[in-house]
């Protein structure tokens, strides 16, 4: 039988990782949304392609959790997107509201999902529905270090005038202004980063990548990135789907790995078809460690304001 996956939110992001999901042919989608018709006009749109694209799993919109039942995962894009201006930490309120509601039904309907969460501000929005759904922490998942890993491989792959999918970037931490670029730990040809590049130039790509949403924020004007979140969010289901045990990071639930207690953080991870497979522990300098414990920090009073 065909794998699941539902995708809440049938905006930007969500309708972009419907497409990727389809035309790679790796599950058959329902595309949920609060809005009437909107996920049933674009879900149709998308079968319209079918027969040019050539994909065979079919795509369905609804405005009725009861559709979304037994989904194998689930991917929550549902929320608002964030505006010029607006850090990723002012969508907390409203976005909190959203997710408590999707949550709740997405548990009712699918108990043995995988939740794959998108919806910023991230790392505390997956804590939430690791609350609220009452899963084990392996089932749900944050998307976040992937798409900024990405971003960092786009942004040294310009300096070092290489193919960016050349560049095995690591990019740590929580997903928001605090986020840990590591360089030495971010491999071009087997070599960390730092072997070819000064330290200024690491420097300015470090904060670009940190800045690297707010950025598209401000060019989009009215919305926040989607190919590339969507990019990553899909490629958390394919590591899941095909059981891939590759090394990538994700936002996790931290139970001492780390140091770190009760929080969800971007680390090194492997997915497979039961969710998380292993936290893969690294050794850290002194000064990555500083770092993360701030970011860590950081990430710890948005969790706080949830309690
Ligand atoms: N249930 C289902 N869908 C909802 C709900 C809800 N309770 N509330 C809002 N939505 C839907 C909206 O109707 C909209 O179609 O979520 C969709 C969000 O789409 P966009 O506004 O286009 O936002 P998008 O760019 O997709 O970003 C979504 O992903 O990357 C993050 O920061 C981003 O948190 C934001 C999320």
């Amino acid at each position: 039988m065909n794998k699941k996956i539902t995708v809440v939110g049938a905006g930007f992001v969500g309708t972009t990782c419907a497409k990727r999901i389809i035309e790679k042919n790796l599950a058959d989608v329902t595309l949920m949304d609060i809005v009437k018709d909107l996920p049933q006009g674009k879900a149709l749109d998308l079968m319209q392609s079918a027969a040019i694209e050539g994909f065979s799993k079919k795509i369905t919109g609804t405005n009725n959790y009861g559709d979304t039942r037994k989904s194998d995962i689930v991917i929550i894009t549902a929320g608002s997107a964030r505006k010029p201006g607006m850090s990723r930490d002012d969508l907390f309120k409203i976005n909190s509201a959203i997710i408590s509601e999707v949550v709740t039904q997405i548990s009712k309907f699918s108990p043995g999902a995988i939740i794959i969460m998108v919806t910023n501000p991230l790392d505390a929005m997956s804590y939430l529905a690791l609350k609220i759904s009452g899963f084990p922490p392996g089932r749900v998942l944050g998307m976040a270090g992937i798409l900024d890993s990405a971003r960092y491989s786009y942004f040294l792959s310009e300096k070092l005038g290489c193919a960016p999918s050349e560049i095995q970037s690591m990019v740590l931490g929580g997903h928001g202004d605090t986020m840990v670029p590591a360089p030495r730990l971010s491999k071009f040809m087997g070599k960390p980063v730092t072997e070819f590049l000064p330290a200024g130039e690491i420097d300015e790509i470090n904060r670009r990548t940190r800045d690297g949403g707010a950025e598209i924020v401000k060019l989009l004007k009215t919305g926040s990135a989607y190919y590339a979140p969507s990019s990553s969010a899909v490629k958390m289901a394919e590591n899941i789907i095909n059981d891939i045990h590759e090394t990538i990071p994700c936002s996790v639930y931290l139970n001492g790995e780390y140091g770190l207690r009760d929080i969800y953080f971007g680390v090194p991870v492997k997915l497979c078809a039961g969710g998380l497979k292993e936290i893969v522990e690294i050794e850290l300098t002194g000064e990555e460690r500083d770092n993360l414990e701030k970011s860590a920090r950081s990430v710890a009073e948005t969790i706080n304001k949830l309690k």
